[in-house]
């Protein structure tokens, strides 16, 4: 079964181990299975194709959210929602984004660094605390948080189940009413 719907973006930010691929996954998985046509463009993946050049240089950050903010208006136009999971800490290339695509949603996934750090499910905390990665977002690189994001999951005070449902009424009262 399908479902009539217009496009949208879902933009999850946030830093490293926030928490972000999971719910995006999660959200994508279960509109999937309610027959919404979802695509999900996760930063680490995006990262070994569409922007398999880029470092992690402020350039290259704002470059790599400018390619996958384009490839988001194209499926949005289409009628996809569309989930972009990338750490994106610059205000200026997510607003950039949002001015370009009408139906944009801006999910801040918010955990204390200190959290993000503890869990460091990829190791990377410790690779950044010893200088082998040199510019690490909210180590050694700024992250700028969203002013004012649709919506605010506090992973470190909510549970999963509880964030996903947030982001998908959110999703919901968006694209049954416009
Ligand atoms: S973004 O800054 O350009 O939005 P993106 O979300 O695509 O970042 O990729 C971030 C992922 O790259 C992280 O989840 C992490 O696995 C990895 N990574 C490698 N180096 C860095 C770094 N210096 N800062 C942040 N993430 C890094």
């Amino acid at each position: 079964m399908t479902v009539a719907h217009p496009g949208l973006t879902v933009w999850f930010t946030g830093l490293s181990g926030s928490g972000k691929s999971t719910l995006s996954l999660a959200v994508c998985e279960q509109l999937a299975a309610s027959g919404y046509r979802v695509q999900l463009l996760d930063g680490d993946e995006v990262r070994l194709f569409l922007s398999r050049d880029l470092g992690f240089s402020k350039h290259d950050r704002d470059e790599n959210i400018r390619r996958i903010g384009y490839v988001a208006e194209l499926l949005t136009k289409n009628g996809v929602i569309t989930l972009v999971s990338a750490i994106s800490p610059y205000r200026s290339a997510r607003d950039s984004v949002r001015a370009r695509i009408p139906q944009f949603l801006e999910v801040y996934v918010n955990a204390p660094v200190e959290e993000c750090e503890r869990r460091d499910v990829k190791g990377l905390y410790k690779r950044a605390r010893t200088g082998e990665i040199k510019t690490f977002t909210g180590i050694s690189d700024p992250y700028e948080q969203p002013l004012t994001p649709e919506v605010e999951c506090r992973t470190d005070l909510e549970s999963i189940p509880e964030s996903v449902e947030r982001v998908i009424d959110a999703i919901l009262a968006r694209v049954q009413t416009s």
